[in-house]
């Protein structure tokens, strides 16, 4: 990506930052590789460890993959490093996951994501699908459905996954290729199968919702009214497994309406209470979500925001001196230091060269020294947004004037 289209991906991961870290969440940075069995561990039945994993040796013979995914990263992190819980991170990086490449899914890809340890309070799952909603609607995405599901628990699946699988050996002959081969491994993968035939014949399959046990009822019930407390809109969605096996309870994920429904998974989550145990810790509780900054940044140009995203990023001044070039050299660093982004043209160009440049940079001010400025001491400040604006000032009081027109 060219510094040019950076804006809004710069923009979209300092919002996530801000609200992440306004809730108490602080910043994690993990191992773009790792050993292949921290990841092994998101599931062996899953398309992104069977299938789509970028694992190769290194030189000392370890068997390594670049992640597809952080939350293994961060519970492997957390059973390292043992910190106090409840411990809240989040995150921002790169992901790989070796898939057939289109609209909205690539090879690597992009997250910006939170996880919460230590923690089985639904009230935490609820902060957790909040902060994602907030996310959303501060970077301009407004057209997300928050589809919410119960995948249950170590007392209730089980139960629940022999329903299923005697629906599906019931059903077997109508399932797609794939699944007519095999589902026993994991049969709740059979309901997030994309295949019409697949859909088709579990419409009618049994659903966790219907067999939770109490303890897990009651989790949702109060996930439900805390959302509703909060005025979050969601639907439920009881075919919503999602693509990884941790999973227990609370599953949610944001669909993007702006986008093809094919790839319209904006970002999703859930909570993950027997994963910390499961990769060798001690039995922790935990919840999180990832969110896809690529497909998030589709979505908001779908919606025609992309550019209020990218507006941080826009110069406040641009320095045209055509007088010898000591006022450019210290007129800008005095605006740096004072806080204001600012530019300024090298190589002694012309002063129409000098003012492309300033257009060009989509400064908002341009501060003219010519030689007359200079020999009177002052800086003319030019509104390149406003046509004809301008205005000459002492050059001891630039900085102030531009403070008082940006109103920073
Ligand atoms: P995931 O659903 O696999 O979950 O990925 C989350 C988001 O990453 C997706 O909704 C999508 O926006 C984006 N994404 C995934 N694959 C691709 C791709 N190939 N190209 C573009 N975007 C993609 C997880 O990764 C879990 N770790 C989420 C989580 C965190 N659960 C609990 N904590």
């Amino acid at each position: 990506m060219m510094p040019a289209d950076s804006g809004p991906w710069e923009g979209l991961v300092a919002a996530f930052a801000r609200i992440a870290e306004a809730a108490g969440y602080g910043l994690i940075i993990t191992p773009t590789f790792e050993d292949l069995a921290v990841f092994q561990r998101v599931g062996a039945s899953t398309d992104v460890v069977r299938k789509e994993m970028y694992d190769f040796k290194d030189k000392g013979g370890r068997h390594l993959a670049l992640r597809p995914e952080v939350t293994a990263s961060v519970v492997r992190a957390f059973i390292q490093h043992r910190p106090p819980v409840p411990w809240k991170s989040w995150y921002a990086g790169s992901n790989f996951r070796y898939e057939r490449p289109q609209a909205g899914r690539y090879r690597e890809f992009r997250q910006v994501g939170i996880e919460a340890l230590g923690s089985a309070d639904p009230d935490l799952d609820v902060e957790v699908v909040a902060l994602g909603w907030e996310f959303y609607a501060a970077v301009g995405a407004s057209r997300v459905e928050l589809l919410l599901n119960s995948l249950g628990d170590g007392n209730c699946r089980p139960a629940y996954r022999s329903l299923l699988l005697a629906y599906l050996n019931d059903h077997r002959s109508e399932l797609c290729e794939e699944h007519q081969g095999r589902f026993e491994e994991n049969p709740l993968r059979v309901l997030d199968c994309k295949k019409p035939a697949c859909k088709e014949a579990v419409a009618g399959a049994p659903r966790q919702l219907d067999h939770l046990c109490d303890d897990c009822a009651a989790h949702f019930a109060r996930v439900r009214a805390g959302l509703d407390s909060l005025g979050i809109v969601y639907t439920i969605d009881t075919s919503l497994v999602r693509g990884l096996d941790y999973y227990t309870r609370t599953t949610f994920e944001y669909a993007g309406l702006a986008l093809d429904s094919a790839q319209n998974g904006l970002g999703g989550g859930g909570r993950y209470d027997g994963l910390v145990g499961a990769m060798g810790g001690p039995e922790t509780p935990g919840v999180g979500f990832a969110l896809g900054v690529d497909r998030t940044l589709l979505a908001v140009q779908a919606e025609g925001r992309l550019e209020s995203l990218g507006e941080g990023r826009q110069l406040d001044a641009f320095v045209v001196d055509f007088a010898g070039g000591d006022s450019a050299r210290d007129l800008t660093a005095r605006l740096r230091a004072a806080g204001f982004k600012a530019d300024r043209a090298f190589d002694g160009r012309s002063p129409k060269a000098q003012f492309k440049a300033a257009d060009r940079s989509g400064a908002r001010l341009a501060l003219v020294i010519g030689p007359d400025e200079a020999a009177r001491g002052q800086v003319a400040i030019k509104d390149l947004k406003q046509s004809g604006d301008q205005e000459t000032v002492a050059a001891s009081d630039v900085v102030e004037e531009v403070r008082q027109r940006l109103g920073h």
